[in-house]
């Protein structure tokens, strides 16, 4: 034990009185103050305790002076020339905030069940690399190290099919991590399908793997989703007229075996819109309710979404299947400028990779994850949008079947869901944009006193990992490697 506080750590300060199981008051020494640095890693060693170490993170770093209370009203404050500075103590006190009790003999990390006697020295650890060897994991994912310590903290594969989410302002470095964690999740055997948003965050970087999503084909009843919404058609007047519309346009009408030999007709906005009208019509919808679904699709929706519709031919079943076989693809969705067609891509690629699973097609569980960067653009809270419920159940039943997701958005409330957010088992958070997050994160994660003044402080690739991908499972601040 000697040895390893010597080689790894500074002492820098005792324990003062009023200690529980979960942190320890401390003081630091003068000559050691400028270690009184918030989410530095440290160890505190008891006396009457062998073979073990409290072990934590410093928190509540605090400046005090035992004369100007700030309390207490003292005749210096409103005649500080009659104060002599050097009667003053400034001191610097913080809590070390446990997060568990590494086991020295046996190797582990234990639940913190004693309490540390004060007097007991604290060191802050300043090479973290010792740390590895208390968490055991069959797999790990490396995506950076711990800001001070420089330990490279071993992420658990084994919880990735809880869900991922990382947040934080723009240009933090989101974008980097995911790329980093899609590198880890490959090389641990994981299939990913990435939704390139603004196709420069992945579709360049991967290139043999990037598919353009003008080549994906939409699914009947989805297409008829993307009409009602691009035409501001209720769903609810207008939904069971496009979806018959569409189909019949797709399959041609009459009974399924005269169907099977049926070629699919070429799509173009002038026949659509007629054939919707007589379809409408044979399912006696009102005069009024045709004429409108007429106008206004032939007002909103533009001759180039429908001729497009014909060049969209390959199949979302075609992607899941090429993810399973090379492990990754990335579908640039920037091609596509229309956001509901983005989503339409989304919703498809994942009731289709649904739709295998249910069917039995691919081995269970598949480990496949759907990466979706700007979230907030599919699973917003207070809007509906045409992926948002395939996200959904991904979110909350994915789990047993081997899928799942990794979110990014600026912000945790409002841009995604809150079931979706509630399901998300760990979480990578930054310097976030507005207050509020990280209060509503505490809800349903241990964040053990993080605050939200540390994220304010926080720099580029700096992100808080909290959850269960997090072996400590309580928040630790990554410093996230270099990523090309
Ligand atoms: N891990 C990293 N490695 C290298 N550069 C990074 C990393 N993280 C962030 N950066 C730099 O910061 C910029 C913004 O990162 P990005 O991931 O696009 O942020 P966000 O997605 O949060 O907006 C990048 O273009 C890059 O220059
Ligand atoms: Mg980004």
């Amino acid at each position: 034990m000697e040895n390893l506080l010597r080689r790894c750590c500074i002492e820098v300060g005792i324990v003062t009185s009023g200690s529980t199981t979960t942190y320890a008051p401390m003081q630091f020494y003068k000559k050691t103050e400028e270690y009184a640095v918030e989410e530095q890693l440290a160890v505190v060693k008891d006396e009457a305790i062998n073979n073990a170490l409290f072990f934590g993170a410093i928190r509540r770093v605090t400046k005090l002076e035992p004369i100007v209370k700030d309390r207490v009203r003292t005749p210096f404050i409103d005649r500080p020339e009659i104060m002599d500075p050097s009667l003053l103590m400034p001191y610097t006190s913080a809590m070390v905030r446990f997060y568990g009790m590494l086991n020295l003999h046996k190797g582990t990390l234990d639940e913190v069940t004693q309490v540390v006697t004060p007097g007991s020295k604290v060191y802050v650890i300043k090479d973290g690399s010792f740390l590895g060897n208390f968490i055991k994991l069959s797999g790990r994912i490396g995506i950076g190290s711990h800001k001070y310590s420089g330990w490279e903290v071993p992420l658990d594969p084994a919880y990735v099919q809880y869900h991922i989410g990382v947040f934080g302002a723009t240009g933090v470095g989101k974008s980097r991590l995911i790329r980093g964690l899609i590198d880890e999740l490959l090389r641990n055997g994981f299939k990913v399908i990435v939704f390139d948003h603004s196709g420069v965050d992945y579709s360049t970087y991967y290139k043999d793997y990037t598919v353009g999503s003008k080549a994906i084909s939409i699914s009947p009843p989805t297409i008829a989703s993307v009409l009602a919404s691009k035409a501001r058609l209720p769903w609810q007047s207008y939904g069971e007229y496009l979806e018959v519309a569409v189909l019949t346009y797709v399959m041609g009408e009459g009974d399924r075996n005269e169907l099977v030999n049926r070629r699919v007709g070429k799509w173009g906005k002038q026949e659509f819109l007629k054939h919707l009208r007589q379809s409408m019509s044979r399912m006696s919808a009102r005069e009024a309710t045709v004429h409108k679904a007429g106008l206004f699709i032939d007002y909103f929706v533009n001759e180039e979404f429908f001729e497009e519709l014909n060049k969209r031919s390959v199949k979302p079943g075609d992607i899941v299947r090429n993810s399973l076989e090379r492990g990754l693809t990335v579908i640039d969705l920037s091609q596509d400028t229309d956001l509901v067609v983005k989503q339409a891509i989304v919703a498809d690629v994942i009731n289709e990779a649904w739709d295998m699973v249910k069917r039995g097609e691919v081995n269970t569980p598949v480990g496949l994850v759907f990466v979706i960067d700007e979230a907030q653009n599919y699973v917003p809270e207070d809007s509906w949008t045409i992926c948002k419920d395939p996200i959904e159940t991904t979110s909350r039943e994915g789990r047993k079947w081997g899928l799942s997701l990794i979110l990014a958005s600026q912000r945790m409330a409002r841009d995604i869901a809150a079931n979706v957010r509630a399901n998300l088992g760990t979480v990578f958070f930054s310097r976030l944009p507005t207050q509020g997050d990280l209060r509503e994160l505490s809800g349903y994660m241990d964040l053990a006193d993080v605050n939200e003044s540390v994220l304010t402080q926080l720099g580029i690739r700096e992100f808080f990992v909290a959850g269960l991908l997090n072996p400590l499972r309580k928040p630790i601040l990554l410093k996230i490697r270099e990523v090309r």
